[in-house]
């Protein structure tokens, strides 16, 4: 069992369901999800293409608002106050804010899809909202307490200097490499760790769903975080065990689960053994090549022979032509978070396996629009 987060805060033990975690009642079949996310991409460089040059520039450079009113959505407490349909005056008076300038907020709101205003202009949440409640089993919200960050902001100021070939914009913006400051800054380095969580947990949802398990034993998650996915994954598999191996302040927050060992350490030193499934979740996009390729290394010089080992990349995916989706933008998010990290296509996953010593055997195409890479054994070199 995992603990599980509930609306109130508190804890309960539970399973997270998919409807929790992706809104959906049951989980779309990967190749749905792509279609939805090919179909949105088009339809978005549809609307852009008929406005003149003076509206696309007015509309980038105020793009950042989407965020800010994300961000000030939450602090005044909109998602916990926010149920039924309801007046913006009773709402404001709730809050204790200004009736007029939160319906200014909330007009924003509804052009964006995340509220509803109807002709009596009253208000009611969409289930974005929902999915923004503190305490909501799927952990969203903290993700926009991460992204509010002033080390972010700091960082993505600094875009333009993550072009010089060696370019770290967070260094510029904060001083010190990413992992480094947030070493630093443990209140900031544990809001990074909640908002991964929540990746973690649809991950471990989707993952459990998408490959077989029941040749496997013993799981590692490499660079997992504080273990939601492994704690998502064991819930669903209890024959499995999970290895959690991650940097020694983020393991001291690690969830505590049955069958769930955390160890600290260097991934780029060393990976345990003794494990079948190797995984690698939204970590390689943190690196440059070179560094990728050192981690998948040391994970092959451990995985053991036989049909069951593998080791599971998952990753956005680049296209060849740039598309108007997630994976574009963490792509320029690791521009501006990151030394040298960058979303691949496949194409570059299987030479990173190569050079690793790895046999990439397949993609499979995620329900979270993300592709898992699966490289079951070693390249035979003659
Ligand atoms: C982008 S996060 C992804 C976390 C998690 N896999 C997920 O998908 O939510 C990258 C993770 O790599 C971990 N990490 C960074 N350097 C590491 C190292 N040298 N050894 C082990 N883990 C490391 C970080 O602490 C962080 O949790």
């Amino acid at each position: 069992m995992v603990d599980q987060r509930v609306p109130d805060g508190t804890t309960e033990p539970g399973r997270l369901r998919t409807r929790d975690v992706l809104g959906a009642p049951v989980m779309p079949p990967a190749a749905a999800a792509a279609a939805v996310n090919r179909l949105r991409a088009g339809l978005a460089r549809l609307v852009r293409a008929p406005a003149p040059p003076p509206v696309r520039i007015l509309e980038g450079l105020l793009g950042g608002l989407d965020q800010a009113a994300l961000v000030a959505m939450c602090r005044v407490g909109i998602p916990e106050h926010l149920h039924g349909r309801t007046g913006i005056e009773a709402l404001a008076v709730e809050l204790g804010v200004s009736p007029d300038r939160l319906r200014r907020l909330l007009r924003y709101a509804a052009t964006r899809g995340w509220v509803r205003i109807d002709r009596r202009g009253r208000v009611r949440p969409t289930p974005l909202i929902e999915f923004l409640r503190r305490g909501h089993p799927s952990g969203w919200r903290d993700w926009v307490e991460f992204m509010s960050g002033p080390e972010v902001a700091r960082a993505l100021g600094q875009l333009g200097a993550g072009l010089a070939a060696d370019g770290d914009p967070f260094e510029t913006g904060n001083g010190a490499p990413f992992f480094a400051w947030m070493a630093d800054h443990p209140e900031r380095h544990a809001a990074f760790d909640a908002a991964m969580a929540a990746g973690g947990r649809m991950h471990g949802l989707v993952l459990a769903r998408a490959l077989d398990w029941s040749g496997s034993r013993r799981v590692c998650d490499v660079g997992g975080g504080t273990g939601a996915l492994l704690a998502t994954l064991l819930a669903g598999n209890p024959h499995l065990e999970g290895v959690l191996l991650e940097l020694p302040e983020v393991v001291a927050r690690a969830e505590r689960v049955p069958g769930l060992e955390v160890q600290g350490g260097d991934a780029f030193a060393s990976v345990p053994g003794g494990c079948d499934t190797y995984l690698l979740v939204n970590v390689l996009h943190d690196w440059g090549d070179q560094e990728a390729i050192r981690l998948l290394t040391n994970i092959a010089a451990v995985l053991p022979d036989g049909p069951a080992a593998r080791v599971v990349v998952v990753e956005g995916r680049v296209h060849q032509r740039p598309r108007d989706d997630i994976a574009t933008r963490t792509d320029l998010l690791m521009l501006g978070l990151t030394p040298g990290g960058h979303e691949r296509t496949p194409a570059q996953f299987d030479a990173l396996g190569r050079a690793a010593g790895l046999r990439r055997w397949r993609t499979l195409r995620l329900a979270s629009g993300d592709d898992a890479h699966v490289f079951v054994g070693r390249v035979v070199t003659r």
